[in-house]
C-alpha cells in the first residue's frame, strides 16, 4: 500500500491509501487526506491541489496538458496537480499554505457564438 506524506502548514500527515488512489477522491469521501489536503474542481481546473512532489516523484506518470497548462515552469519545480494523479508508490508532498494561482485558466465552456 503507498505511504502518503503531506506537509501543510508546518503540520505532517501521513497515511496509507490502497494502489491506484486519486487523493482528491479519496479526501472528497472524507478519508485521508481529508481534510488537510486542499482542492477545488477535481478536474485540473482550478490548480488548488497544487502540490510539490517531495519523493516519489519518478513513479507518477508524466504531467497530463491539464497541468503542462496550469502549471507551466512550476512543472520543473517538482508541482503536480493531485487530482490528476493516481498514486501506486510512496509519495510525499508539500501543500503551499495559499492556493497557486493557475497560469492559464481553464478555457471556458464555447457556446458557438461569435466571439
Ligand atoms: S482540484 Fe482543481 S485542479 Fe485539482
Amino acid at each position: 500500500m503507498p505511504k502518503i506524506v503531506l506537509h501543510r502548514d508546518g503540520q505532517t500527515y501521513e497515511g496509507e491509501v490502497n494502489a491506484n488512489t486519486n487523493l482528491v477522491v479519496m479526501a472528497g469521501i472524507k478519508r485521508f487526506p481529508y481534510p488537510n489536503l486542499r482542492y477545488g474542481c477535481g478536474m485540473g481546473k482550478c490548480a488548488k491541489c497544487a502540490c510539490r512532489v517531495l519523493k516519489g516523484a519518478e513513479h507518477l506518470p508524466p504531467p497530463n496538458w491539464k497541468e503542462q497548462e496550469r502549471l507551466g515552469p512550476r512543472l520543473e519545480e517538482g508541482y503536480r496537480l493531485i487530482c490528476q494523479l493516481w498514486v501506486n508508490e510512496d509519495v510525499e508532498l508539500f501543500q503551499d499554505k495559499d492556493p497557486i494561482k493557475p497560469l492559464l485558466p481553464a478555457p471556458a465552456v464555447r457556446s458557438g457564438a461569435a466571439e
